[in-house]
This record gives C-alpha cells, sequence and structure tokens, in this order.
C-alpha cells in the first residue's frame, strides 16, 4: 500500500537547501506502484512534481501539490561482444551507476563522474561534461505515461536531445522515468579533448590514461569547480551557456576580444557564460543570502538561510546585467518550481 505523506519538508531533498515544504509526498520504489498511484484519479488532476536528487531544482515556494520522489533502485548489464547494455533504475544515484560502470570497465561515461542526482533525470536535460553527453551513450528509456497510464520505450530519435534539451522537457510532466538503457563499450574510446582534462593528467604524468584514470580526473577538477552541495547549496550551472548566431556573434567579438567561444554545431557559437558574468562583476559576490561561486560564477550559491525567491531575484540581476553589457539574454538551466 502506497504510503503518501502530507506537509514534508523538502529541505533534504534539494541541494540548493532551500527550506520549502510540500502539501503531499510520495516515495516510488518499483514501477508497480506507478499504476497504483494513478488508479487513483485524484493524483491526475493535482499539480504534481517528479522529484529525483533535486540538484536541478529551485524552489521558489511550498508546493501545494504531490512531490513524487523516484526511489526505484537496480543495476543490470549484458555483454554483446563488445558493447554493454546496461540499465538502471531511475532512483539509482548517477554517480554511483558511473562508478558501477568503471569498476566493470564498461567504457563510455566516465567523463561524466560526480554529477549529481538520479539517473532517471539524467535524460530530462541531456546531462553533459568534459566532453560528452548522455546522448552520446543512451539506448532506450522506459516512461509511465501519466494520461493513458501505460508504460512507453523511448529510443533516442524520440527523446531529441539537444544541448541541455530533450522530449522531456517539452513535453514536462507527462512522463515519469522508471529506468534508461546505457550503450556502452569494453574497448574505452578515450576522450580528454577537454583541455583540463590533459592538463590534470599531465600533471599526474599519466599518458596513456584508463577509463578510471579520466574518472579520477574529471571528478578532481569537478571538486575544484563547484561547490559541494553537502556544504553550500547550490544547483550546478544556473543557467545555460548561450548559443547565438555567428552574425550575432561576430559585433559582440569585436567589442569583446576576449569573449570565450566555442563551437556551437550547425556553424553556431556557444559563448561561456560563466565569463560574461564575470565580466560584469558578479563572481564570488556574495547578496544577502546568495551569491555566485567564487571558482564558477555560472553557480549560483546559497550561502545558508536563503530562500528560492531571493536566489531567484538574483538570477533575475544577472540576467538583466548580462544582457545591458553583452546584449545576450541568459536562459535559466535550473527547473524553477
Ligand atoms: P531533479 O533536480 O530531482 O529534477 C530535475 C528535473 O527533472 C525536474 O524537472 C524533475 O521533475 C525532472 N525529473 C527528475 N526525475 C525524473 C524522472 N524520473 N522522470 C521524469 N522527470 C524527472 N548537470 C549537467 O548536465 N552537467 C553537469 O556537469 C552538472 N554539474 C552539476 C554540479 C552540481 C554541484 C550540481 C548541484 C548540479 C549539477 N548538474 C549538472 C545538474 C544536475 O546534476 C542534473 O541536472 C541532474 O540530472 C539532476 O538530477 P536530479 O535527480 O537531481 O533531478
Ligand atoms: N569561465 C570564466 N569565469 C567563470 C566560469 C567560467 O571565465 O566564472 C570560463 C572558463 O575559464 C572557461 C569557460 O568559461 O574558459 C567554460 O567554463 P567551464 O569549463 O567551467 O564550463 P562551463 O561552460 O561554465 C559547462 C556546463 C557544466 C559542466 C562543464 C564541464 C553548462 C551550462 N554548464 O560549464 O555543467 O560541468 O561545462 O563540461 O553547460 C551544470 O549543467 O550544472 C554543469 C555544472
Amino acid at each position: 500500500m502506497l504510503q503518501i505523506h502530507q506537509n514534508v519538508s523538502l529541505k533534504n531533498f534539494n541541494t540548493f537547501g532551500i527550506d520549502a515544504s510540500a502539501r503531499y509526498f510520495v516515495e516510488i520504489a518499483h514501477e508497480d506502484e506507478l499504476t497504483e498511484l494513478f488508479l487513483d484519479p485524484q493524483w491526475k488532476t493535482t499539480e504534481r512534481l517528479v522529484l529525483g536528487g533535486g540538484s536541478n531544482l529551485l524552489l521558489t515556494q511550498d508546493f501545494d501539490g504531490l512531490v513524487i520522489r523516484m526511489n526505484i533502485r537496480s543495476i543490470e548489464h549484458r555483454i554483446n561482444h563488445n558493447e554493454v547494455f546496461v540499465e538502471a533504475g531511475a532512483g539509482e544515484v548517477w554517480n554511483d551507476f558511473v562508478n558501477y560502470c568503471v569498476g566493470w570497465q564498461f567504457a563510455g561515461v566516465e567523463n561524466m563522474s560526480l554529477i549529481p542526482g538520479s539517473v532517471g533525470a539524467s535524460p530530462i536535460q541531456n546531462i553533459g561534461a568534459y566532453g560528452v553527453e548522455l546522448k552520446d551513450v543512451f539506448d532506450t528509456c522506459r516512461a509511465f505515461e501519466i494520461a493513458t497510464g501505460e508504460f512507453k520505450t523511448f529510443t533516442k530519435a524520440d527523446c531529441r536531445f539537444g544541448y541541455r534539451e530533450s522530449v522531456f522537457k517539452q513535453k514536462k510532466g507527462e512522463y515519469i522515468i522508471v529506468s534508461v538503457k546505457f550503450t556502452l563499450s569494453l574497448t574505452p574510446n578515450i576522450n580528454t579533448r577537454y583541455g583540463a582534462i590533459e592538463q590534470e593528467l599531465a600533471n599526474r604524468g599519466i599518458s596513456n590514461p584508463t577509463i578510471k584514470d579520466i574518472s579520477q580526473v574529471v571528478s578532481h577538477i569537478r571538486v575544484s569547480k563547484l561547490p559541494d552541495p553537502s556544504t553550500i547549496g547550490n544547483a550546478g550551472s544556473f543557467f545555460k551557456n548561450p548559443v547565438i548566431t555567428a552574425d550575432a556573434f561576430n559585433p559582440i567579438q569585436n567589442k569583446y576580444p576576449d569573449i570565450v567561444n566555442f563551437p556551437g554545431g550547425d556553424g553556431l557559437v556557444k559563448l561561456a557564460a560563466g565569463w560574461m558574468i564575470e565580466q560584469c562583476g558578479w563572481k564570488g559576490k556574495v547578496v544577502g543570502h546568495t551569491g555566485t561561486w567564487k571558482n564558477q560564477a555560472l553557480v549560483l550559491v546559497n550561502h545558508g538561510g536563503a530562500t528560492g525567491q531571493e536566489v531567484y531575484a538574483l538570477s533575475s540581476q544577472i540576467i538583466d546585467s548580462v544582457y545591458s553589457k553583452f546584449g545576450v539574454m541568459l536562459e535559466r538551466e535550473v527547473n524553477i518550481l
């Protein structure tokens, strides 16, 4: 029998550490429980929030609906010649899944070591770091369709992955991912294209890295740049890196020749939002209980006791100031509730 709890504090369920509460709260440990939950028509019409690790979320108020916390745990793999299929439950911690793969020497996810959150949320924004995105290793995912009560399988094409984008963002609230299947390899394709990885490997005197080396080096770089949510509340990059046309980019670059930029695909240009925010003087700035991180201006932090509205207000100020200096509109990456 499913336990629906009432008036539950979400403080320990979001990495910003915002003290907000949920009117109703249910934990799902098996996919059948979703079927059971939605047999009660009340939950189809109640506002819902599907929650994994709460590491890409800003709660700006109490939530007057049902929080569905995904806790489906399982990891299984099947080897077929050189290919490995690993399937993990939505509630698995992403980094535990990465460690499982690295431990078995299944290559493909090592560059995404130490990203917080759950496996089930990984397709939502097509997580990515250090030169690899989820879509590079994604096979399929299984999701519960709330409107019909059926389980559906999404292929990579169905997911329409883009930079921090997927069909699940466009069809927000329609599907609950219950498991994700990945295609990995027994032959590593070591990816050290991200400059900082090369540098750190050189510092360690490693010239022929294994996937374990990559995982350790990426973890080291991340710890040096990003605040640890267990001590400083945050949700990683608060904004997306803007992707603009070359025509829009050229006049900006003429004015700011040092502007940090990368190829954005299809002739587009991806701008480093962190650099622009820093140029506007925000890096490391403390504003009330909130601010930006001293080593990474793209990360907004809770220095203790911040409300979601305070963090949101700071993000609006940053958007305004980047727009007035560079004429570029930042888009929030974090889900705002
Ligand atoms: P939550 O925050 O719980 O949810 C995020 C969104 O997904 C919400 O809209 C939620 O409703 C939805 N959702 C969650 N689970 C499901 C499900 N099973 N089915 C349907 N919808 C669901 N992200 C990166 O891409 N790259 C990084 O390098 C990175 N670094 C980070 C570093 C730090 C310190 C932090 C705090 C965050 C970082 N992030 C990064 C963001 C975050 O880790 C990812 O977005 C992660 O996938 C969020 O997982 P979660 O389980 O915490 O999702
Ligand atoms: N930069 C600055 N000042 C800053 C921050 C960055 O000048 O305060 C410059 C850096 O010097 C570098 C460039 O901006 O030249 C890019 O910085 P970094 O390598 O730190 O990456 P990012 O673009 O800021 C993105 C992702 C991260 C991911 C890293 C590594 C987005 C929105 N963010 O950050 O993802 O971990 O690359 O791949 O794409 C997240 O999504 O939460 C997240 C942390």
